[in-house]
């Protein structure tokens, strides 16, 4: 195919790209380049708690131990005048690739999912994957020593992550069940947990799915497409530099928008346009340039090599699968030469889907295909935007008429009020 041709040629000039702005990267001691170009301080991070109250919310930080060691911090965010009525269950609220729980308060209090749900006087739990800077801990491993600590992709979290984050929110609010809201990686992890652990998928009442990532074999964003695929071949090299965390705060792509952001005259809408243009799809005026400031310290958040590696084998291959490190390795780490695939059909609770039709990451055709093999879908909305593109779900100005309606009516199907008897 034409498309895969103009992919492989690309791959080079990205590949040498990539592998240039990381050596550049560590020439400078860290910080440095923050400190002399953008006079970027990173003790001006605001994090999601005082984000949360500096609108006047309700914010919790709760530190969580994955069984593999891990330690992930997780939010909980409600709105004052909802306190001792939030509706039952809890409702855990899942990023996506190289995103953290900030994602969900970036489009600001009249945008951001996090806040308008909170503002329907849900419970809200917003959780972090490893390898981000909420999750950048381990109890033995240190993430800037041990490459051992970024040996992980997606599938580990939605081994390790997503079951140790569902376990704490339901021990702590003393409630059986909760609901899960997971958008793009943030559903991926979901549904294999779900293939994985099927005991911990039953702790899950009723699932929205946000233009989750399965199968990505049709992904379009060329960018993404020829780093992930790139980074697919060359992980043993690039590994071997010493380059095992990527898309971390400080690094290329986020100082990268920092610059955009920074540069005068490049003015909204053209910023949003263009980062989301590059990453996924145009979509002139969605992003407001107040999101893409607060965005420019959160995003990208960071993730580990091996996770893009794993990203770049689902997008040239047409299965939902585990890892693939080659037939010899395959056979002792599965027992088989292939990877084994996720299987979907074990994503039992109810499901509700939203997605987007100008979506570049996750295309239609790949979704058809999870579709078909979910066990209990009870609905599927196309937004009504016909531009709307991925990053939109989270960061769009419009996501309170296109993204939390859908939302907000379907977890009220999979809620009870405060006020009935205590829901299990
Ligand atoms: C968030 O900021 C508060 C206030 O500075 C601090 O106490 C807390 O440890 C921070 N949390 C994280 C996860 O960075
Ligand atoms: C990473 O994990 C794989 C599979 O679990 C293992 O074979 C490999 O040796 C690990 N590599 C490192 C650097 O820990
Ligand atoms: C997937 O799970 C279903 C339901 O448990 C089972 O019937 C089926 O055999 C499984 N498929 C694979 C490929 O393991
Ligand atoms: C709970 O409150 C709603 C309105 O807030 C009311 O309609 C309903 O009857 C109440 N249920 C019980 C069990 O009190």
């Amino acid at each position: 195919m034409a498309f895969q041709r103009s992919v492989s040629v690309n791959i080079l000039t990205i590949a040498g790209c990539v592998t240039i702005a990381y050596y550049i990267r560590t020439w400078f001691p860290a910080g440095q380049i923050e400190k002399s170009i953008l006079e970027y301080p990173k003790e001006s991070l605001v994090n999601f708690t005082q984000y949360a109250i500096k609108y006047r919310y309700i914010a919790e930080e709760h530190t969580i131990v994955t069984d593999d060691g891990y330690i992930l911090s997780v939010f909980r965010i409600q709105n004052k005048k909802c306190e001792g009525r939030t509706h039952q269950p809890p409702v855990m609220l899942m990023h996506g690739l190289t995103q953290s729980s900030d994602t969900f308060l970036d489009a600001g209090p009249n945008a951001g999912l996090a806040y308008l749900l909170a503002d329907a006087c849900y419970d809200i739990w917003v959780g972090n994957q490893r390898g981000n800077y909420y999750a950048r801990r381990h109890v033995i491993l240190d993430p800037d020593k041990d490459p051992t600590f970024w040996n992980f992709s997606f599938d580990e979290m939605g081994y390790y992550d997503v079951p140790a984050m569902i376990d704490y929110v339901l021990d702590h609010t003393g409630y059986k069940k909760l609901n899960y809201i997971g958008y793009s990686q943030g559903d991926a992890v979901f549904i294999i947990m779900c293939s994985e652990r099927p005991d911990y998928c039953s702790k899950v009442h009723g699932h929205i799915s946000l233009s989750p990532a399965s199968r990505l074999m049709n992904t379009k964003s060329l960018y993404m497409r020829s780093v992930c695929i790139t980074v697919s071949k060359l992980e043993t090299l690039l590994a071997g530099f010493g380059i095992n965390e990527v898309f971390s705060i400080g690094a290329f792509m986020q100082i990268l928008i920092e610059i955009i952001c920074k540069c005068e005259t490049i003015t909204e809408p053209i910023a949003g346009t263009l980062i989301s243009g590059v990453l996924d799809a145009y979509h002139t005026g969605s992003i407001t340039s107040e999101t893409l400031h607060r965005m420019s310290s959160h995003f990208p958040s960071g993730t580990s090599l091996h996770n893009l590696a794993h990203y770049g084998q689902t997008m040239q291959n047409d299965r939902f699968q585990k890892f693939d490190y080659g037939e010899t390795r395959n056979l002792i780490k599965y027992g088989s030469k292939e990877p084994p695939t996720y299987n979907i059909s074990l994503v039992t609770p109810p499901t509700v889907l939203l997605y987007s039709r100008n979506d570049n990451l996750v295309d239609k055709e790949d979704l058809d295909w999870f579709i078909d093999k979910l066990p209990n879908l009870l609905e599927i909305e196309e937004i009504a935007d016909p531009m709307f593109n991925h990053l939109d779900i989270v960061y769009s100005q419009y996501g309170k008429e296109l993204v939390f309606p859908f939302v907000c009516r379907n977890l009220q199907r999979f809620s009870v009020p405060k006020n009935e008897s205590r829901w299990v």
